[in-house]
Protein backbone atom coordinates (compact mmCIF):
# COMPACT_ATOMS: atom_id res chain seq x y z
CA UNK A 1 0.00 0.00 0.00
CA UNK A 2 1.65 2.90 -1.01
CA UNK A 3 -1.07 5.59 -1.03
CA UNK A 4 -4.53 5.64 0.69
CA UNK A 5 -7.61 7.26 -1.48
CA UNK A 6 -10.50 4.98 -1.20
CA UNK A 7 -11.29 2.18 0.44
CA UNK A 8 -12.63 0.50 -2.65
CA UNK A 9 -8.53 0.06 -3.12
CA UNK A 10 -8.36 -2.00 0.35
CA UNK A 11 -8.89 -5.64 -0.43
CA UNK A 12 -9.90 -7.63 2.90
CA UNK A 13 -6.31 -8.56 4.17
CA UNK A 14 -5.07 -5.23 4.18
CA UNK A 15 -8.07 -3.85 6.21
CA UNK A 16 -8.02 -6.34 8.41
CA UNK A 17 -4.09 -5.57 8.55
CA UNK A 18 -5.14 -1.94 9.41
CA UNK A 19 -7.92 -2.68 12.01
CA UNK A 20 -5.28 -5.21 13.48
CA UNK A 21 -2.94 -2.65 13.70
CA UNK A 22 -4.72 0.02 15.17
CA UNK A 23 -5.93 -2.48 17.96
CA UNK A 24 -2.05 -2.36 18.74
CA UNK A 25 -1.69 1.51 18.46
CA UNK A 26 -5.23 1.91 21.03
CA UNK A 27 -3.06 -0.37 23.22
CA UNK A 28 -0.56 1.58 23.53
CA UNK A 29 -2.65 4.70 23.91
CA UNK A 30 -3.53 3.41 27.47
CA UNK A 31 0.00 3.74 28.38
CA UNK A 32 0.82 6.04 30.54
CA UNK A 33 3.48 7.57 28.46
CA UNK A 34 1.57 7.42 24.45
CA UNK A 35 4.40 8.38 22.51
CA UNK A 36 6.58 5.93 19.85
CA UNK A 37 9.63 6.99 18.33
CA UNK A 38 8.30 5.34 15.45
CA UNK A 39 8.00 8.34 13.05
CA UNK A 40 10.73 9.77 14.19
CA UNK A 41 12.53 11.93 11.54
CA UNK A 42 9.75 11.75 9.39
CA UNK A 43 7.23 14.57 8.16
CA UNK A 44 3.46 14.38 7.66
CA UNK A 45 2.22 17.30 5.99
CA UNK A 46 -1.89 18.31 6.93
CA UNK A 47 -3.25 20.10 3.61
CA UNK A 48 -6.67 20.92 4.35
CA UNK A 49 -8.85 22.61 1.94
CA UNK A 50 -12.06 22.38 3.64
CA UNK A 51 -12.92 22.54 7.06
CA UNK A 52 -12.28 19.65 9.62
CA UNK A 53 -12.20 19.11 13.37
CA UNK A 54 -12.21 15.89 14.33
CA UNK A 55 -10.01 14.56 11.07
CA UNK A 56 -7.41 17.38 11.00
CA UNK A 57 -6.77 16.91 14.78
CA UNK A 58 -6.77 13.22 15.46
CA UNK A 59 -4.25 13.00 12.16
CA UNK A 60 -2.28 15.82 14.13
CA UNK A 61 -2.59 13.38 16.97
CA UNK A 62 -1.65 10.50 15.41
CA UNK A 63 1.42 11.86 13.50
CA UNK A 64 2.43 12.99 16.86
CA UNK A 65 1.72 10.21 19.22
CA UNK A 66 4.29 8.31 16.32
CA UNK A 67 6.94 11.35 16.91
CA UNK A 68 6.57 12.67 13.03
CA UNK A 69 6.74 16.30 12.34
CA UNK A 70 3.70 18.02 11.61
CA UNK A 71 3.26 20.77 9.52
CA UNK A 72 -0.72 21.83 9.07
CA UNK A 73 -1.55 23.74 6.09
CA UNK A 74 -5.14 25.50 5.96
CA UNK A 75 -6.58 26.70 3.07
CA UNK A 76 -7.95 29.71 5.62
CA UNK A 77 -5.32 32.13 5.47
CA UNK A 78 -2.95 30.84 2.97
CA UNK A 79 -2.00 31.82 -0.46
CA UNK A 80 -4.68 29.52 -1.91
CA UNK A 81 -6.90 32.70 -1.15
CA UNK A 82 -4.74 34.62 -3.56
CA UNK A 83 -5.50 31.86 -6.22
CA UNK A 84 -2.36 29.29 -5.37
CA UNK A 85 -3.04 26.34 -7.30
CA UNK A 86 -3.19 22.74 -5.55
CA UNK A 87 0.02 21.75 -7.87
CA UNK A 88 2.16 25.26 -6.32
CA UNK A 89 0.76 24.41 -2.95
CA UNK A 90 2.08 20.89 -3.08
CA UNK A 91 5.36 22.00 -4.51
CA UNK A 92 5.81 23.97 -1.83
CA UNK A 93 4.61 21.76 0.88
CA UNK A 94 6.88 18.81 -1.34
CA UNK A 95 9.80 21.48 -1.09
CA UNK A 96 9.65 21.24 2.87
CA UNK A 97 10.74 17.29 2.88
CA UNK A 98 6.80 15.38 3.18
CA UNK A 99 7.05 11.94 3.32
CA UNK A 100 3.31 11.88 3.58
CA UNK A 101 0.86 14.32 2.72
CA UNK A 102 -2.46 14.05 4.34
CA UNK A 103 -5.50 15.60 2.13
CA UNK A 104 -9.11 17.27 2.41
CA UNK A 105 -10.58 18.88 -0.80
CA UNK A 106 -13.54 19.78 -1.49
CA UNK A 107 -12.75 18.54 -5.32
CA UNK A 108 -13.93 14.53 -5.50
CA UNK A 109 -10.43 13.21 -7.11
CA UNK A 110 -7.78 15.65 -5.79
CA UNK A 111 -6.26 13.17 -3.59
CA UNK A 112 -5.74 11.24 -6.72
CA UNK A 113 -4.46 14.09 -8.64
CA UNK A 114 -1.82 14.86 -5.81
CA UNK A 115 -1.12 10.99 -5.57
CA UNK A 116 -0.10 10.65 -9.48
CA UNK A 117 0.69 13.71 -10.44
CA UNK A 118 4.48 13.47 -9.01
CA UNK A 119 4.28 16.82 -7.32
CA UNK A 120 4.71 14.86 -3.86
CA UNK A 121 6.89 12.15 -3.85
CA UNK A 122 5.28 11.18 -0.20
CA UNK A 123 2.25 8.62 0.55
CA UNK A 124 -0.86 10.83 -0.09
CA UNK A 125 -4.07 9.86 2.49
CA UNK A 126 -7.44 11.15 1.31
CA UNK A 127 -9.06 12.67 4.43
CA UNK A 128 -12.27 13.35 2.47
CA UNK A 129 -12.43 14.44 -0.96
CA UNK A 130 -16.02 16.07 -2.03
CA UNK A 131 -18.93 13.79 -2.09
CA UNK A 132 -16.14 11.07 -3.03
CA UNK A 133 -14.15 9.12 -0.46
CA UNK A 134 -13.30 9.55 3.23
CA UNK A 135 -11.29 6.32 4.07
CA UNK A 136 -9.90 6.84 7.30
CA UNK A 137 -13.53 7.15 8.57
CA UNK A 138 -14.86 4.16 7.11
CA UNK A 139 -11.86 2.42 9.05
CA UNK A 140 -12.70 3.77 12.37
CA UNK A 141 -16.28 2.91 11.84
CA UNK A 142 -15.20 -0.37 11.17
CA UNK A 143 -13.25 -0.65 13.90
CA UNK A 144 -15.78 0.63 16.44
CA UNK A 145 -18.22 -1.95 15.21
CA UNK A 146 -15.51 -4.61 15.11
CA UNK A 147 -14.91 -3.59 19.24
CA UNK A 148 -18.23 -3.48 19.94
CA UNK A 149 -19.90 -6.51 17.82
CA UNK A 150 -18.01 -9.20 17.11
CA UNK A 151 -16.41 -11.46 19.14
CA UNK A 152 -16.76 -11.01 23.36
CA UNK A 153 -12.99 -8.88 22.76
CA UNK A 154 -13.56 -6.76 20.14
CA UNK A 155 -10.37 -5.66 18.65
CA UNK A 156 -8.07 -8.21 20.83
CA UNK A 157 -10.24 -11.22 20.18
CA UNK A 158 -8.73 -13.39 17.55
CA UNK A 159 -12.10 -14.18 16.29
CA UNK A 160 -12.93 -10.75 15.64
CA UNK A 161 -11.23 -10.41 12.07
CA UNK A 162 -14.11 -9.40 10.33
CA UNK A 163 -17.57 -8.25 10.13
CA UNK A 164 -19.05 -11.24 8.89
CA UNK A 165 -23.20 -11.29 8.74
CA UNK A 166 -23.16 -7.65 10.76
CA UNK A 167 -26.17 -5.62 9.71
CA UNK A 168 -25.48 -1.60 9.51
CA UNK A 169 -28.13 0.63 8.03
CA UNK A 170 -26.90 3.67 6.85
CA UNK A 171 -29.29 7.11 6.95
CA UNK A 172 -29.94 10.06 5.76
CA UNK A 173 -28.24 12.24 3.20
CA UNK A 174 -26.43 9.24 0.76
CA UNK A 175 -26.09 11.76 -2.37
CA UNK A 176 -23.33 14.03 -0.87
CA UNK A 177 -21.84 11.48 1.89
CA UNK A 178 -18.31 10.76 1.05
CA UNK A 179 -18.84 8.79 4.58
CA UNK A 180 -21.34 6.73 3.09
CA UNK A 181 -19.53 5.58 0.05
CA UNK A 182 -16.50 4.45 1.46
CA UNK A 183 -18.93 2.91 4.60
CA UNK A 184 -20.85 0.34 1.46
CA UNK A 185 -17.71 -0.58 0.10
CA UNK A 186 -15.34 -1.63 3.00
CA UNK A 187 -17.98 -2.80 5.01
CA UNK A 188 -18.87 -5.08 2.11
CA UNK A 189 -15.51 -6.01 1.79
CA UNK A 190 -15.35 -7.32 5.53
CA UNK A 191 -18.53 -9.24 5.09
CA UNK A 192 -21.26 -7.08 6.77
CA UNK A 193 -24.75 -6.23 5.13
CA UNK A 194 -25.41 -2.67 4.77
CA UNK A 195 -29.14 -1.48 3.98
CA UNK A 196 -29.03 2.76 2.44
CA UNK A 197 -31.81 4.19 3.88
CA UNK A 198 -32.56 7.95 2.56
CA UNK A 199 -35.75 9.58 0.61
CA UNK A 200 -35.43 9.24 -3.10
CA UNK A 201 -33.84 12.64 -3.60
CA UNK A 202 -30.75 11.82 -1.35
CA UNK A 203 -29.93 8.89 -3.26
CA UNK A 204 -27.45 8.72 -5.65
CA UNK A 205 -27.55 7.68 -9.48
CA UNK A 206 -26.16 4.48 -9.63
CA UNK A 207 -26.85 3.15 -6.31
CA UNK A 208 -28.01 -0.32 -7.70
CA UNK A 209 -24.48 -1.20 -8.78
CA UNK A 210 -23.52 -0.31 -4.67
CA UNK A 211 -22.88 -3.48 -2.87
CA UNK A 212 -25.72 -2.80 -0.78
CA UNK A 213 -29.84 -2.41 -0.44
CA UNK A 214 -31.71 0.63 -0.41
CA UNK A 215 -34.69 1.60 1.70
CA UNK A 216 -36.77 4.91 1.80
CA UNK A 217 -38.49 3.94 5.10
CA UNK A 218 -36.52 4.01 8.16
CA UNK A 219 -38.84 2.50 10.64
CA UNK A 220 -39.43 -0.70 7.85
CA UNK A 221 -35.52 -1.14 8.37
CA UNK A 222 -35.61 -0.76 12.50
CA UNK A 223 -37.87 -3.66 11.95
CA UNK A 224 -35.62 -5.86 11.01
CA UNK A 225 -33.45 -5.44 13.21
CA UNK A 226 -29.80 -4.12 12.35
CA UNK A 227 -26.65 -4.90 14.69
CA UNK A 228 -25.87 -0.60 14.35
CA UNK A 229 -27.39 2.25 12.74
CA UNK A 230 -24.88 5.11 11.28
CA UNK A 231 -26.96 8.09 10.56
CA UNK A 232 -25.56 10.70 8.10
CA UNK A 233 -25.24 14.60 8.86
CA UNK A 234 -27.52 16.65 6.31
CA UNK A 235 -25.05 18.11 4.07
CA UNK A 236 -26.84 21.80 3.73
CA UNK A 237 -23.97 23.30 2.72
CA UNK A 238 -24.10 21.13 -0.64
CA UNK A 239 -27.85 21.69 -0.67
CA UNK A 240 -27.85 25.38 -1.00
CA UNK A 241 -25.38 24.88 -3.95
CA UNK A 242 -27.48 22.99 -6.02
CA UNK A 243 -30.48 25.40 -5.23
CA UNK A 244 -32.27 22.88 -2.28
CA UNK A 245 -35.39 21.43 -2.13
CA UNK A 246 -34.28 18.16 -1.48
CA UNK A 247 -37.30 17.61 1.21
CA UNK A 248 -39.74 19.93 1.83
CA UNK A 249 -39.05 21.15 5.21
CA UNK A 250 -36.59 19.92 8.24
CA UNK A 251 -39.27 18.72 10.18
CA UNK A 252 -40.95 16.37 7.68
CA UNK A 253 -37.29 15.18 6.91
CA UNK A 254 -36.99 14.40 10.57
CA UNK A 255 -40.29 12.44 10.76
CA UNK A 256 -39.36 10.34 7.67
CA UNK A 257 -35.33 9.81 8.74
CA UNK A 258 -34.46 11.18 12.55
CA UNK A 259 -33.32 8.97 14.79
CA UNK A 260 -35.63 10.21 17.71
CA UNK A 261 -36.20 8.42 20.99
CA UNK A 262 -39.09 6.00 19.90
CA UNK A 263 -36.86 4.83 17.31
CA UNK A 264 -34.06 4.17 19.13
CA UNK A 265 -36.33 2.08 21.59
CA UNK A 266 -37.65 -0.08 18.33
CA UNK A 267 -33.58 -0.94 17.71
CA UNK A 268 -32.61 -4.16 19.53
CA UNK A 269 -30.84 -4.32 22.59
CA UNK A 270 -27.21 -4.76 21.57
CA UNK A 271 -27.23 -1.86 18.50
CA UNK A 272 -25.24 0.74 18.84
CA UNK A 273 -25.69 4.13 17.17
CA UNK A 274 -22.86 6.02 15.11
CA UNK A 275 -22.49 9.40 13.78
CA UNK A 276 -19.40 10.49 11.78
CA UNK A 277 -20.09 14.53 12.97
CA UNK A 278 -20.73 17.41 13.17
CA UNK A 279 -24.18 16.22 13.84
CA UNK A 280 -27.09 18.13 13.68
CA UNK A 281 -29.05 18.00 16.81
CA UNK A 282 -32.54 17.90 16.41
CA UNK A 283 -32.50 17.16 12.79
CA UNK A 284 -30.89 13.97 12.01
CA UNK A 285 -30.77 12.79 15.55
CA UNK A 286 -32.02 13.70 18.60
CA UNK A 287 -30.62 14.67 21.92
CA UNK A 288 -32.33 11.32 23.06
CA UNK A 289 -30.29 9.25 20.61
CA UNK A 290 -27.20 11.01 20.55
CA UNK A 291 -26.55 11.23 24.20
CA UNK A 292 -27.92 7.78 24.97
CA UNK A 293 -25.50 4.99 26.49
CA UNK A 294 -26.16 3.06 22.99
CA UNK A 295 -24.48 5.84 20.50
CA UNK A 296 -20.60 5.38 19.96
CA UNK A 297 -20.14 8.88 18.76
CA UNK A 298 -17.79 10.51 20.95
CA UNK A 299 -15.72 7.03 21.05
CA UNK A 300 -15.42 6.83 16.75
CA UNK A 301 -13.53 9.97 17.67
CA UNK A 302 -11.00 8.43 19.70
CA UNK A 303 -10.97 5.79 17.51
CA UNK A 304 -10.13 7.59 14.83
CA UNK A 305 -6.39 8.75 16.42
CA UNK A 306 -5.84 4.64 16.97
CA UNK A 307 -6.43 4.04 13.11
CA UNK A 308 -4.92 7.14 11.92
CA UNK A 309 -1.77 6.17 13.53
CA UNK A 310 -1.94 2.47 11.82
CA UNK A 311 -1.98 4.03 8.56
CA UNK A 312 0.69 6.55 8.98
CA UNK A 313 2.56 3.37 10.41
CA UNK A 314 1.90 1.42 7.40
CA UNK A 315 2.71 3.72 4.84
CA UNK A 316 5.80 5.12 6.41
CA UNK A 317 7.58 2.48 8.66
CA UNK A 318 5.95 0.03 5.68
CA UNK A 319 5.18 -2.56 8.47
CA UNK A 320 9.18 -2.89 9.31
CA UNK A 321 9.56 -1.18 12.92
CA UNK A 322 8.25 -2.25 16.02
CA UNK A 323 4.88 -0.98 17.23
CA UNK A 324 6.20 -0.61 20.75
CA UNK A 325 8.94 1.62 21.91
CA UNK A 326 12.22 0.43 22.56
CA UNK A 327 13.78 -0.11 25.83
CA UNK A 328 16.21 2.82 26.95
CA UNK A 329 19.39 1.34 26.98
CA UNK A 330 20.75 4.37 29.21
CA UNK A 331 18.09 3.41 31.55
CA UNK A 332 19.07 0.38 34.56
CA UNK A 333 16.37 -2.07 34.51
CA UNK A 334 13.65 -2.12 37.11
N1 LIG B 1 -16.16 13.02 10.42
C1 LIG B 1 -15.46 14.06 9.95
O1 LIG B 1 -14.85 13.98 8.88
O2 LIG B 1 -15.49 15.17 10.73
P1 LIG B 1 -14.69 16.50 10.45
O3 LIG B 1 -15.30 17.15 9.22
O4 LIG B 1 -14.85 17.34 11.68
O5 LIG B 1 -13.26 16.14 10.18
Amino acid sequence: MKHLLSTGDLTRDEAVLILDTAGQMAATQAREIKKLPTLRGRTVVNLFFEDSTRTRISFETAAKRLSADVINFSAKGSSVSKGESLKDTALTLQAMGADAVVIRHQASGAPHTLATSGWTHGAVVNAGDGTHQHPTQALLDAYTLRRHLVGAGGAQDPSGRDLDGLHVAIVGDVLHSRVARSNVQLLHTLGAHVTLVAPPTLVPVGVEAWPCDVSYRLDDVIDTKPDAVMMLRVQRERMSSAGGGFFPSPLEYTRGYGLDARRLAALPDHAIVMHPGPMNRGLEISADAADSPRAVIVEQVANGVAVRMAVLYLLLAGGQTPVAPQPNPNRSAE
